[in-house]
């Protein structure tokens, strides 16, 4: 398989099915107990249609738009996701490097395997740092600080993984990070002598974040939902995220809201912009998905904050769809962690290029000329 071959998500999805052992991937493309909400959140953009209007003149289109304070050349932009060394070698380096070379934001994880001194000083566009809450105050406080000091331009509180999903393809595959060397997961490393050669004679895969202060997940392997069940702060509550808000003191955002009662009181505390997410299905099954919910946050908010929709992107008629509904944006994980895994930054651009030429060409089809022309009236549902 080529890089070439990739003309969307579904194609880097099965290339990343081959170069990485099985337990690494299914961390990745797995979601919580039926997985009935990861596939709702894709499947729910299929229950509504474009209506495009014709003859407009669309020789040149503008696809930027303004979130957090910050202006994004592209509508779409790069959520946080965790543990990005192991799917490739140069992980978050590749893909904050790839969203600056498209203009975009790019967001890394509490728990990224680069420090967030090394991603403010290496990577121009907007950055944003995705905070746990964890039981250990002075941890989640160096984190803040360090993000302060690194000049971050926008932090996320993470929300809805107050405790760890039931991700049953990693009980079954035994997924741990750092893996654990047992005689089935060296098989698999063997099965995919490309992966395991860089994992093994590369920089060691750390969690500058945490290691000061964890051994978990640095150098005692830990499973996701152990690590979120023992070490965040399951008492963190409305006013914790408050007074994270105002210690920011710059672009707050709350990832993981999907209630129009948690919408308002997100305005309430002072949020910038609030991700309607369901972490990829990864959390509560059963859940709403951020494209079904998006209408009635809008309705309530979406004068007041910058309402993100996170989750199920697979193409740019999505985020069109999104946009017409009222999104100032959208985001997503796997879209580009499947490229990541098939061809570190390469694959992540090759990614981008895809989604980028989907949605200039769409809305080219759509005859709208800027973001602002999508509205409710081109959508119209089943
Ligand atoms: C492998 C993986 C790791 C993730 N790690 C984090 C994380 O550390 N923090 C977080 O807030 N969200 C995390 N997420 C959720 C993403 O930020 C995002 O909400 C989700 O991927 C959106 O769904 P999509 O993958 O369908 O685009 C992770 C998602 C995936 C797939």
């Amino acid at each position: 398989m080529r890089l070439t071959d990739c003309h969307n998500t579904e194609h880097f999805r099965r290339f990343a099915k081959r170069r990485l052992p099985g337990p690494i991937f299914h961390y990745i493309d797995g979601a919580a107990d039926d997985e009935v909400t990861y596939r709702r959140n894709t499947a729910a953009f299929e229950t509504c249609d474009l209506v495009p209007n014709v003859l407009a003149g669309v020789e040149h289109i503008d696809m930027s738009v303004t979130v957090m304070g910050q202006r994004l050349e592209l509508p779409l932009f790069l959520s946080p996701t965790a543990l990005q060394r192991l799917f490739h070698y140069d992980g978050e380096r590749a893909v904050g490097s790839a969203a600056a070379k498209f203009g975009t934001m790019f967001g890394i994880s509490s728990l990224a395997t680069v420090s967030i001194e090394e991603i403010g000083s290496s990577i121009s566009t907007p950055k944003l740092f995705q905070l746990y809450v964890h039981k250990d105050k002075e941890l989640t406080k160096s984190m803040i600080d360090r993000c302060k000091e690194a000049n971050f331009e926008a932090m996320a509180l993470t929300v809805d993984t107050i405790v760890g999903g039931n991700r049953e393809r990693d009980l079954r595959t035994g997924f741990t990070s750092p893996p654990e060397l047992t005689l089935k997961s060296l098989l698999s490393f063997a099965a995919h002598p490309a992966w395991a050669v860089n994992y093994f004679l590369r920089e060691k895969i750390r969690l500058p974040q945490l290691e000061d202060y964890v051994g978990q997940g640095t150098h005692i392997s830990v499973s996701v939902a152990d690590y979120f069940n023992t070490m965040l702060d399951q008492s963190m509550d409305w006013k914790a995220a408050e007074a994270i808000c105002q210690y920011w003191n710059k672009p707050f955002v709350l990832k993981g809201i999907m209630s129009v009662d948690d919408a308002r009181r997100a305005v309430d505390i002072g949020a910038a912009a609030i991700m309607v997410s369901n972490h990829g299905g990864r959390q509560l099954d059963g859940s709403r998905s951020p494209f079904d919910q998006l209408a009635e946050i809008v309705d309530a908010v979406g004068d007041k904050v910058d309402v993100i929709c996170d989750g199920g992107i697979r193409r740019g008629t999505h985020v069109l769809k999104a946009l017409s509904l009222g999104a100032k944006a959208c985001s997503g994980g796997r879209f580009y962690l499947y490229a990541l895994a098939a061809a570190g930054q390469a694959g992540v651009e090759k990614a981008l290029t895809n989604l980028r030429n989907e949605i200039e060409r769409d809305m080219k089809l759509m005859g709208c000329k800027s973001i602002h022309d999508l509205s409710r009236n081109k959508l119209r549902f089943r």
